[in-house]
């Protein structure tokens, strides 16, 4: 099939390649000329593994292509995907000016006799489906004859990506599920045969109407979301009680009914997704007049929760950070990606600095878009050891595989005191003590810490 995908940021490029890679061929097309440029010429514009080794197999093979001009981009497509960005307005609501621009941009370009399916990769809130095919209409009127529509052709379908960063590639070949809303008999056949390739374990593709679809990606991100405020909140009553959180952890997370993923306690959710999509809902469920009272609290658990360590390091240095400089690893919202919107270490940074600390950081990925967006409020270390010399104590923000087992030896060697919070309970709490270190993590209480990382 020909596709077009609009829109060659996370989602777009993983969209494009992979569909590339099942045979299609694949025109991306974005606005961002230097980003096009440089994927023509074989870079590879964001960090995700096994992205880059598809990419240039299909850039090779001339399956995937790119381009900044939207008319030679989609002219020979017949499925168009939109994976434009939904950033937060002013009041938390999902903007849908990327979107509706794109749409109306669209009314100019179809032709009636060339039927074409628009797809919605992106998480918009209920009923954006219909704007956007009244936006193409619209658009299309002004320059079609007087008794022409777009009408009968085309249909516009709602196909959130469930896909997790660091995973992407792996969770876009093999989806737990492909969820579709359509209500064109004939557009859910195009999209069913295109999704064919990738649900061949028996995984479901799940029908549904358009406005089923948006709400389910946001029920989505905001039920995964609030497990996570749950077991911060957890966490935070076990430090009070004397519990440790990774036995209660442990002892729910057996539950089928529960299970064990996603119940790790931390210093908070961050990406360009949870952050931006539970907040949506919220302003969603406004709109209708309804108050989505358990939203509104994991939002506000997990703006105290990026702060968490900031206590337990102020009590450690007698409340007083002026002049102390700390080592910080891990700058991305999460391992494996180098995306740091909303990340948890950006709230450390800027709290820390403003106590009057320094900071040397050093993350695998993510470091040249720290640098982009904060340049040298901070120093950045070239490993993760020599980020330590110097500094008075280590703070974790990300749980990088690599700083799981680091070398202990080493970190005694550079740091001044023997001194780890640890936003991500990396390390076992009794193990680290008999180290001698003075370790902090999030919920866990020293005597009771005899199990290993790692469930
Ligand atoms: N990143 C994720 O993990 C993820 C997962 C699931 C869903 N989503 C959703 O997918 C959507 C896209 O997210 P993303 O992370 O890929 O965003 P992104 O910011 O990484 O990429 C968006 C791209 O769209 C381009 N763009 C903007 N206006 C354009 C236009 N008029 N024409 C062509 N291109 C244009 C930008 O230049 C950018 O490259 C969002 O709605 C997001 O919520 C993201």
């Amino acid at each position: 099939m020909k596709i077009a995908v609009v829109g060659t940021g996370y989602v777009g490029l993983v969209t494009g390649t992979c569909f590339a890679e099942t045979g299609n061929t694949v025109t991306c097309v974005d606005i961002d000329s230097n980003k096009i440029a440089k994927l023509e010429r074989g870079e590879i514009t964001i960090y995700e593994p096994g992205l880059e080794k598809i990419f240039l197999r299909n850039l090779k093979e001339d399956r995937l292509l790119f381009t900044t001009d939207l008319a030679e981009g989609i002219k020979d497509a017949s499925i168009i995907f939109l994976a434009l960005p939904t950033p937060p307005g002013e009041d938390g609501s999902a903007d849908l000016k990327y979107v509706l621009g794109v749409a109306d941009e669209l009314g100019k370009l179809i032709k009636p006799d060339d039927y074409k399916v628009i797809v919605d990769k992106s998480t918009v809130p209920v009923g954006t489906s219909e704007k956007v095919k009244a936006a193409i209409l619209k658009s299309a009127a002004q320059v079609l004859p007087k008794d022409t529509s777009l009408d009968d052709a085309l249909d516009v379908v709602s196909n959130p990506e469930f896909l997790r960063e660091g995973v992407a590639v792996e969770d876009f070949m093999k989806p737990d599920r492909v969820v579709v809303g359509s209500s064109s008999e004939k557009a859910k056949k195009v999209i069913g045969q295109l999704f064919a390739p990738f649900v061949r374990q028996g995984n479901p593709i799940i029908f549904m109407d358009e406005r089923s679809a948006e709400l389910t990606k946001y029920a989505a991100n905001s039920f995964l979301a609030t497990k996570i405020s749950f077991m911060n909140e957890i966490a935070q009553l076990c430090e009070l009680l004397g519990a440790d959180v990774d036995m209660v952890r442990r002892g729910i997370g057996s539950d089928e009914r529960i299970g064990k993923r996603f119940l790790f306690p931390g210093i908070g959710y961050g990406g360009s997704c949870f952050p931006k999509d539970v907040q949506a809902l919220v302003n969603s469920a406004a709109d209708v007049k309804y108050d989505f009272k358990i939203l509104n609290a994991v939002i506000d658990v997990n703006e105290k929760q990026k702060l968490h360590l900031l206590p337990k390091i102020k009590k450690y240095f007698n409340n007083n950070l002026k002049g102390k400089h700390f080592a910080l690893w891990g700058l991305a919202f999460k391992p494996n990606t180098d995306d740091i919107r909303e990340a948890p270490a950006l709230y450390i940074i800027n709290a820390l600095i403003k106590e009057g600390a320094t900071i040397t950081a050093f993350d695998p990925e993510a470091m040249n878009n720290v640098r982009h967006l904060i340049g040298d409020k901070i120093e950045y270390g070239e490993s993760q050891y020599e980020a330590l010399k110097g500094a008075d104590a280590l703070v974790i923000a990300t749980e990088w595989n690599e700083f799981r087992t680091p070398d202990f030896l080493k970190i005694v060697k550079y740091l001044k005191s023997k001194a780890i919070f640890d936003g991500r309970n990396l390390f076992d709490v009794a193990a680290i003590h008999e180290l001698g270190f003075h370790y902090e993590s999030v919920g866990r209480d020293v005597a009771k810490s005899t199990i290993s990382r790692g469930m």
